[in-house]
């Protein structure tokens, strides 16, 4: 048996996990730095690169005190590398290359894309490549040719917001503070959803691509009218909530859409879906109806496993079988696509 650890450190999560060559995850302990940067309405990259300073070795720590095994113990050390903040993901791409020299272990750079996707796997206990694949978070809105774990060809991105970044910056717009996503979820539920018609941008057409920044410029003018330099968030009530209600209807429609085009175009049967925004319930129901119509299998991971940790980097074990490891002039690289 071989233990792993891996630290994810891309964004503002300080995450550490222990897991096992035969994918049983042992721990997963993340901290998140949300009350840090809810000041500033969004992640601050210096501010996140000093909390992952100060919360990597405790949460590393308490990882192996969870798993019940010590820092001897482990037989490979596994870190993100790609994408995310420069200066955060140097943080723990710094740690990982310490501890694997230290323990004079293989260390193991990750792709934090990639295991968006893997925790789908991780969740299933069992085979779900090949498949189409949607990353959603708040840095990348993406569909997946996966042929296996490790050989995702891109089949469309984002063209300018990514949809969690499109949550957050609606949250701001209407007053419901930092982290969006779920703050926009718990509005919607009490909203609307056919208050407001949005546009549902490149839904006549079948090109695997999206773009959410002109659905976010719709809110703002729905919300302010066209003069937004005096404008103040609506106040709690309906209006507000039919606003988030029919946002987050227009972003769901079209990622369920497309990732129906991608089904359909690739002739897959299988959709695992990763990243942030998969959290979102309305977002899980409606790719549910529309797999079961078009009889694929649908893997979502469970919300602890959507959302950044550390334990989906379990990716790594695939690797680790192929003898892919890295070398000590591993580098952090902020872009990926
Ligand atoms: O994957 P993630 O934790 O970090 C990145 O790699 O970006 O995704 C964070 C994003 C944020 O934009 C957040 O607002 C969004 O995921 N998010 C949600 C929900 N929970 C988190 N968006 C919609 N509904 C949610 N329940
Ligand atoms: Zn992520």
């Amino acid at each position: 048996m071989t233990y792993f650890l891996a630290i994810e450190t891309s964004c503002d999560e300080t995450a550490a996990a222990v897991f096992t060559d035969e994918l049983q995850v042992l721990a997963n302990v993340v901290a998140s730095q949300s009350d840090l940067h809810a000041r500033f309405g969004g992640v601050v990259p210096e501010i996140a690169s000093r909390a992952h300073l100060r919360n990597l070795l405790p949460v590393i720590d308490e990882a192996l005190r969870r798993a019940g095994i010590a820092l001897s113990d482990l037989g490979c050390v596994a870190v993100h590398n790609t994408p995310g903040l420069v200066g955060a993901l140097l943080v723990g791409v710094s740690a990982a290359k310490a501890l694997a020299w230290g323990l004079g272990v293989p260390l193991i750079a990750v792709n934090h894309i990639a295991s968006h996707i893997f925790a789908c796997r991780l969740a299933a206990g069992r085979d779900i490549f090949p498949c189409v694949g949607l990353v959603v978070s708040g840095g990348h809105t993406a569909l997946f040719r996966c042929e296996s774990a490790l050989a995702l060809e891109l089949l469309g991105g984002t063209r300018d917001d990514a949809a969690g970044e499109a949550f957050d910056k609606v949250a701001a717009i209407l007053g419901l503070g930092f982290p969006g996503g779920p703050a926009v979820e718990r509005e919607a539920a009490q909203g609307d959803a056919k208050a407001y018609h949005f546009p549902r941008t490149f839904a006549d057409d079948g090109r695997l691509e999206f773009s959410f920044s002109g659905l976010k410029t719709a809110v703002m003018y729905a919300c302010y009218g066209q003069d937004v330099k005096r404008a103040a968030p609506p106040p709690p009530g309906p209006q507000r909530a039919n606003l988030a209600a029919s946002f987050q209807a227009a972003v769901v429609d079209v990622l369920v859409l497309k990732c129906k085009q991608a089904l359909r175009k690739t002739g897959l049967k299988r959709l695992a879906v990763g990243g942030g925004v998969s959290a979102n319930r309305a977002l899980r129901a409606a790719l549910d109806a529309m797999c079961a119509k078009e009889g694929a299998e649908l893997f979502i991971p469970p919300l602890a496993l959507c959302t950044d940790n550390a334990a989906m980097a379990a990716l790594a074990v695939e690797k680790w079988k192929r003898g892919q490891f890295a070398t000590l002039d591993l580098d952090a690289e902020p872009n990926w696509l």
